[in-house]
């Protein structure tokens, strides 16, 4: 095991039951009170060669795999694991230090075997963001995001987008009920496989092609995800969820749109009480800033997936608002906020914690442990009705401030 962990990690020192004892007196995924900084949490850190301990064999705790990453994800995330501890949830934590850091330092993104010991050891992942000005290739953040989505085969990507109080939203008379649909991104095929090439590079010549992939399996079983999505989920009022919307550009894209629109029209068949809606994205686009209300469960390609919900994001107060899960039933999947690194605000204590604090929510939700996750998301609803968050939801706090805001209510 010692090729996954990094030096930081074999730097806990304590046994783990003398760690609990300490920290935890509640128990397992206890809470140290204002234990809120990143080195107080790095401290709570438990090395991967936990479970050799016996810690799995004493009680059934959710294993989740914590990769920080770049930039705000290492100030956002330890404010969440911060948050999921005061719930008391029966977690457990091993951090994994993959990110540009480790990249520059050794060469490492992914270490050999690293997904299929995700897989393997844990419940869950937990991930921040990837991407750094330092590594101009981005090729850690593409082996380690994109190869969790790839070679994991989370092919769904699924991305609330939920306002939670009418303050955040740019647009006029708009509430909390009218901006609440949820986009189901297909996450491992279109453009992303970075299929295709260069010809005559640097020449007058040049020849770029980027092919963009759609397989009958890889649409077909995402579209049927979002029926199945949309029949077993309800809105936030309680109200079922009735519509689907496949969203393509089939009308310039022929034959990946003809595939997207026949599987969509098969996979109907099966779900006679869910209504279906057809918009192409640019469209779609339009629509969703004109009137968010139409939107229910919108199923779309890996790339208008992207975009749509880096705009829908808007709607939410921001990307520092967004949450996702990128998921395949059934197996380890990995949840991350929609935001990336920011660079230009990492490590300013700006970063607003409440995305990656509601992707923990969804992340509980998903390992069953629904009534933690219902606490956390009534908590950050709170404190962005009182405006205890950071600046660019109108609040005054910093990063580590609003976590702590949201950790300590959490607890009561
Ligand atoms: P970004 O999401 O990092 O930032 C876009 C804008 O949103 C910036 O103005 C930023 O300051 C703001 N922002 C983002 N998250 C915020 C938060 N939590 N609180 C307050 N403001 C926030 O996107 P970008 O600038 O296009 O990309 C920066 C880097 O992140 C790039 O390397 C990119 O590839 C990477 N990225 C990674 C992920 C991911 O790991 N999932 C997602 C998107 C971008
Ligand atoms: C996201 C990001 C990634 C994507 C980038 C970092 C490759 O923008 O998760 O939304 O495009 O999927
Ligand atoms: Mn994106």
């Amino acid at each position: 095991m010692a090729h996954y962990l990094s030096p930081f990690f074999l730097d806990v020192k304590k046994p783990l039951t003398a760690e609990l004892a300490e920290r935890c007196p509640a128990g397992r995924g206890g809470f140290a009170k204002h234990a809120n900084s990143l080195e107080s949490w790095a401290t709570r850190r438990r090395p991967a060669c936990v479970r050799f301990f016996g810690v799995d064999s004493q009680h059934s705790s959710k294993r989740i795999a914590v990769i920080p990453g770049d930039g705000i994800g290492q100030e956002v995330i330890p404010q969440a694991l911060n948050v999921i501890r005061a719930t008391g949830a029966a977690v457990e934590f091993t951090e994994f230090d993959w990110g540009a850091d480790r990249y520059l330092r050794d060469g490492t993104t992914v270490p050999p075997d690293g997904f299929a010991m995700l897989a393997r050891d844990f419940d869950a992942i937990f991930a921040g963001a990837f991407g750094d000005p330092r590594v101009k290739t981005n090729i850690h953040a593409k082996e380690i995001l994109l190869g969790m989505r790839f070679q994991m085969d989370l092919y769904a990507n699924v991305r609330p987008v939920r306002l939670l109080d009418s303050a955040l939203c740019p647009l006029k008379n708009v509430e909390p009920k009218d901006v609440d649909f949820v986009v189901i991104r297909e996450n491992t095929e279109g453009v992303y496989g970075d299929l295709g090439g260069v010809f005559k590079k640097g020449t007058p010549d040049e020849i770029a092609t980027q092919e963009d992939i759609n397989t009958r399996k890889g649409v077909e079983r995402i579209i049927r995800y979002a029926f199945e999505y949309c029949h077993r989920h309800t809105k936030q009022d309680g109200s079922p969820r009735r519509s689907v919307l496949m969203c393509d550009k089939s009308n310039a894209m022929t034959h990946a749109g003809g595939l997207w629109q026949r599987a969509f029209k098969e996979v109907a068949v099966e779900f006679p009480k869910i209504t279906t809606q057809h918009m192409y994205v640019d469209a779609l686009c339009m629509q969703v800033v004109r009137d968010p209300r139409q939107f229910d469960v919108v199923v779309t390609n890996n790339m208008f997936g992207d975009i749509i919900t880096d705009l829908a994001a808007a709607l939410q107060g921001g990307l520092g608002m967004a949450a996702s899960g990128n998921i395949h039933p059934g197996r380890t999947s990995m949840f991350e906020p929609v935001h990336g690194s920011a660079p230009p605000i990492a490590g300013k204590n700006l970063a607003n914690p409440f995305g990656a604090i509601l992707t923990a929510a969804m992340m509980l939700a998903h390992l069953g442990l629904t009534s933690e996750s219902e606490k956390i998301e009534a908590v950050v609803l709170e404190a962005v009705r009182q405006k205890k968050g950071t600046q660019d939801i109108g609040g005054t706090l910093g990063t580590r401030e609003a976590g702590q805001w949201v950790t300590e209510r959490v607890c009561l």
